[in-house]
């Protein structure tokens, strides 16, 4: 496809960078092998992300079906960016190698699900994390414990299995789960850190308004919450 040509061509500039500090890049029969290796995880990566999503949408549909409630408001993915992969493993000081990608990063594949309440964040969460062709590989759960810049979701890293003509491939997708409150919050938050450019007096005046908004969020959510229970019944899945 023409999006899988455009990653090919950006990790060639990459390793011809690597390869002769002028920029020529002529490339040993390795190098194409390491290009073809990249691209083919990065499409194991994808697949992955389909089958996520898909038993979201199944989940999402089956709520409906069977409660009249939609639990997720909408799903966001992404693959990584070849940059933002590049980036990262160096940052990390990690060889860039496909094998060291496998083995360290975990959120090359990402969904960011965006349900109506709170207690759909976990019913979906819990009914996902339940299914047995999955494995659940680390789950920070920033909602029970906020960060301190007041960002709040739940992230679980999932392993899912693709398979391919080779067999299975366990292959790992990063999946946050928040509200539509607090993925409102995280927009935010995430625009004024990338905001550079403003005096340090004025980034510390909007960190603490940032840090105000994430509680009166909580409890404007809290209250609503409970309105919803109260007019739907008790909710569905496991609670936290
Ligand atoms: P890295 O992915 O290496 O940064 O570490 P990690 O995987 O341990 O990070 P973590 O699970 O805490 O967060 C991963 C993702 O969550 C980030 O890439 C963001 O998308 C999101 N995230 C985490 N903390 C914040 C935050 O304070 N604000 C916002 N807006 N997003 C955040
Ligand atoms: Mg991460």
């Amino acid at each position: 496809t023409n999006e899988l040509r455009a990653r090919l061509s950006a990790i060639v500039d990459e390793l011809g960078e690597i390869g002769s500090p002028d920029g020529t890049a002529s490339f040993a029969a390795s190098e194409v092998d390491t290009v073809t290796e990249f691209i083919d995880q990065l499409q194991v990566y994808e697949g992955a992300m389909y089958e996520i999503s898909t038993k979201l949408e199944i989940l999402d549909s089956e709520f409906q079906v069977h409660f009249s409630h939609d639990p997720i408001h909408h799903m966001e993915r992404r693959l990584k960016s070849i940059d933002s992969i590049i980036e990262k493993m160096r940052r990390k000081n990690l060889p860039l190698t496909v094998q060291s990608m496998r083995d360290n990063l975990f959120d090359v594949a990402g969904i960011r699900v965006i349900c109506n309440y709170r207690d759909d964040v976990y019913s979906v969460a819990n009914y996902l994390s339940a299914q047995s062709d999955i494995q659940v590989l680390r789950v920070k759960d920033y909602i029970l414990n906020p960060k301190q810049n007041g960002y709040r979701s739940l992230h679980v890293i999932y392993a899912v299995p693709v398979f391919l003509s080779s067999g299975a491939h366990y292959t790992p997708v990063e999946v946050q789960f928040r509200t539509i409150a607090m993925d409102y919050w995280a927009s935010l938050e995430h625009a004024l850190r990338y905001k550079t450019d403003l005096p340090d007096a004025k980034l510390n005046e909007h960190s603490q308004t940032l840090l105000d908004c994430a509680r009166s969020l909580q409890n404007v959510e809290t209250q609503m919450q409970s309105i919803h229970r109260d007019i739907n019944g008790a909710p569905q899945g496991t609670q936290a």
